[in-house]
């Protein structure tokens, strides 16, 4: 039966890394791959996530199973996080998830096979596997308007007439900041105006929040799910903890449901449940121990919150440094924009042509797109990917 099979295409961003490993070149530059990684081109385990672990080895007494949605203490701390008391408790339930991945896959389960959807609308570009997960949860998926024809930038009056389209009872996915790829963000009056659209067309907000404290810190990025909490009476949040926390491989996210009221949320919870336990049944325990440990400790959560500051600033400081680097080079491109762009990604404006040239000719890993993840950058190698740049363009 397996003899009939022909090989799947290959993960566009994750085969890019592939490629990157077997170039001998000694000079290359992967930024390609999205994560995080320092000046000397290391993805660092947080100092707050190696104590929260020493703490767990000296106390952890049993492996046994986790519930359906993971550990008890998860889901408030989380919330906290996410909201900061800006929804009632008794509205909101949250789901330990493998990753932030993890939860939009169980959100799409929910929607489609409990709450009775059969769309949802995806920002054009999006994260690449937004539209696999969603289909694979066997939801269709449209697209609706966010950049405009530079690339660069938004097209927010596009965005509302888009949103304006959109049948009532579909859900939208929105990015609550950093937006992937693009690094685009709406403002906050823009935000208002996003939720107003939602509320008004009926249509149910997805909102991905993979990325709190890229932007502009834990707090400012929490902005816009804190405006639909006061707006909308039902949406979802799919958050991640593995950027912020540095913890990728130990796959630990969150899905908080916000319905009405208590009984909604309650009857919501124990459907999302069911998603789960005909999955993964129960997630992993360590990455959310982890979490539940340096959040419910004052002095942890300072240093973690010292730590997300850090990554912001040296990545803020990186878009810096590539636009005084190109001016500096008197680059025929105005490259100012990535220095308004935030999180991780920005689009490049390269074509693909252009991104295949730095690949062939000088090593430098880049998503067809042309979008950049600025954290690969440091001083030893801006230089090298400026020069590069101009010969391109
Ligand atoms: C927009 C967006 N959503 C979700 C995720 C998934 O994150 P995780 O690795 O926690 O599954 C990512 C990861 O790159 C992302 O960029």
């Amino acid at each position: 039966m397996f003899g009939s099979l022909e090989m799947a295409p290959p993960d566009a961003i994750l085969g890019l890394n592939v490629a990157f490993r077997n170039d001998t070149n000694p000079n290359k530059i992967n930024l390609g791959v999205g994560v995080y990684k320092d000046e000397t081109g290391n993805t660092p385990v947080l100092a707050c996530v190696k104590k929260a672990e020493q703490l767990l080895l000296e106390q952890e007494n049993s492996k046994s199973y986790l519930g359906i949605d993971g550990l008890p203490e998860y889901g408030p701390l989380v919330r906290k996080v996410l909201f900061d008391g800006t929804v009632e408790e008794s509205r909101a339930v949250t789901l330990q998830t493998p990753g932030g991945t993890g939860a939009l896959r169980v959100a799409g389960d929910f929607l489609k096979h409990k709450v009775g959807a059969s769309r949802i609308w995806l920002s054009n570009p999006t994260w690449a596997n937004h539209n696999g997960v969603f289909s694979s949860a066997g939801l269709a998926v449209e697209a609706y308007t966010y950049l405009d024809n530079t690339g660069l930038a938004l097209d927010f009056q596009g965005m509302l007439d888009s949103i304006a389209q959109i049948p009532a009872g579909d859900v939208i996915c929105l990015h609550a900041c950093c937006h992937n790829p693009s690094g685009v963000d709406p403002s906050p009056e823009q935000w208002e105006q996003i939720a107003d659209a939602c509320k008004a067309g009926g249509v149910l907000p997805l909102i991905d929040f993979a990325y709190q404290g890229f932007a502009n810190g834990l707090q400012e990025d929490a902005a816009a799910i804190r405006l639909f909490a006061n707006k909308v009476d039902e949406f979802l949040v799919c958050s991640s903890f593995s950027k912020n926390f540095g913890l990728y491989c130990e796959r630990i996210g969150a899905l908080t449901i916000v319905a009405q009221d208590e009984s909604a949320a309650t009857a919501a919870l124990s459907h999302a449940k069911k998603a789960v336990r005909t999955n993964y049944s129960n997630p992993p325990k360590h990455g959310g121990a982890v979490v539940t440990t340096v959040l419910g400790c004052d002095d942890l959560f300072t240093q973690w919150d010292a730590e997300v500051a850090a990554m912001r600033d040296r990545i803020n400081g990186l878009r810096k440094l590539f636009v005084d680097t190109m001016a500096a080079k008197n680059s025929p491109v105005d490259f100012s924009f990535i220095q308004q762009q935030r999180g991780m990604f920005s689009y490049s404006g390269l074509n693909a042509m252009q991104v295949d040239q730095l690949k062939n000719d000088h090593s430098i890993y880049i998503v067809g797109s042309g979008r950049i993840n600025v954290a690969g950058l440091n001083s030893g190698n801006v230089e090298q990917l400026c020069d590069a740049i101009l010969q391109v363009l």
